[in-house]
């Protein structure tokens, strides 16, 4: 039997359009921007463009868009370079419980240099309150990071409220936007917010490119120095096939981004609604109501997810948790929720994404039935 991927928030294909620009741009527009020549010009004139269509999908203006490695290193410049620019106001930032690890360490980093850092919890659904962020800011507070969406729930968090909070404080704010574009419309002026983070391979476009939002006037220390490249922020040559393809693909989304965000979400219900008919003990782990279309993450209790996956590798999906040396290692996002670890052992995170069908979704359910009626 074919196999069924539904791992779409650990990564996705390059869609074809994409592919295209991308193969068009290797081909073609291989000079580096910095040369003053034709070749050169060329290959500076489809970064511009790139940059446009980013800024464009975001509702920013092109010079607020800087182009990285991912996800990982637009977190990363954000974190620390914003830090080191605001160390004159104090030392003391806040975050949430639930983030990437690539918040997580770069706060964890700042810790162990002396900064403080204040880990706001999230409910059982998964999700901060903006009155929580309040009630920790000090005066020296420089920072506030909040994720967007998150990534094993798909919980959306209420940037724009937080936004708000931290503002009126004078307290500038960043989010980690990698598991909502492409999947929900991100616009950088609801939202509010001074920064933010996009990994290309999470819409469709290749691996190895990424994206900061720094607003105008917004500081930000360098952390990295080299030539003058991306405002002498994320200095080096610049990889403009991968923008290129970042910019196709913020195009490609946008198109239908409300269209297929409701016909992913249809089938994820559909899974949801078809898996409780296997199973009467699954647990749903967020509100469906408010977590991006295409995630849905749920406990089968009494079972290990890990196992299911293992006994279904037709299915691609991702657990939450991991078992080393025979202890359980819960997700820090599901411990967060208050998820007991003999419950979060049986998660399974399903990540739905444009190539998935209904008869995806019928035969992933069926797989997992059958092996319900072995164990
Ligand atoms: C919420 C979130 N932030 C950041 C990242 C890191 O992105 P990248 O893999 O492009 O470094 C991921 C990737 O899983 C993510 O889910």
């Amino acid at each position: 039997m074919s196999e069924i991927y539904l791992d779409y928030n650990a990564t996705t294909p390059v869609a074809k359009p994409v592919q295209e620009e991308v193969s068009f741009a290797l081909a073609e527009k291989w000079g580096n921007p910095s040369s003053g020549h034709r070749l050169g010009q060329m290959a500076k004139k489809a970064l511009e463009y790139a940059r446009t269509q980013v800024a464009s999908l975001l509702n920013a203006d092109p010079s607020e868009i800087l182009f990285t490695s991912g996800g990982t290193e637009s977190n990363n410049i954000a974190i620390t370079g914003l830090c080191q620019a605001m160390s004159g106001k104090g030392r003391h930032i806040i975050t949430t419980c639930i983030e990437h690890p690539s918040i997580m360490n770069p706060c964890l980093h700042l810790l162990e240099q002396g900064w403080e850092v204040s880990f706001i919890k999230v409910n059982s659904q998964g999700v901060a309150d903006p009155m929580e962020v309040e009630r920790a800011l000090r005066p020296d507070t420089v920072m506030v990071s909040v994720m967007l969406a998150n990534n094993e729930t798909g919980a959306i968090q209420p940037v724009a409220a937080v936004s708000q909070v931290a503002h009126r404080h004078g307290v500038l704010v960043h989010s980690d936007a990698a598991q909502a574009v492409g999947k929900i419309p991100v616009d950088v002026k609801d939202l509010g917010v001074d920064y933010l983070s996009i990994a290309g391979h999470k819409l469709y476009a290749p691996k190895g490119i990424g994206v900061l939002y720094c607003k105008t006037d917004a500081p930000l220390g360098r952390i990295m120095f080299g030539g003058g490249q991306e405002q002498g922020l994320r200095p080096g040559t610049e990889p403009v096939p991968l923008a290129v393809g970042l910019g196709a693909a913020c195009n490609f989304v946008a198109r239908d981004i409300n269209a297929e965000s409701e016909r992913q979400k249809c089938l994820r219900e559909k899974l949801y609604t078809e898996l409780f008919r296997l199973d009467h003990t699954i647990i749903r782990h967020g509100d469906p109501e408010n977590t991006i279309p295409n995630t849905l993450s749920v406990s089968f209790v009494g079972k290990n997810g890990a196992e299911i996956l293992s006994r279904v590798p037709e299915v691609m999906a991702s657990t939450g948790a991991a078992c080393h040396d025979r202890t359980i290692k819960v997700s820090h996002v599901l411990a967060a929720m208050g998820i007991s670890p003999e419950v979060a052992s049986g998660t399974v995170r399903f990540s739905l994404g444009r190539g998935t069908t209904e008869s995806d979704i019928e035969k992933a359910v069926r797989l997992i039935g059958r092996l319900f009626d072995r164990m």
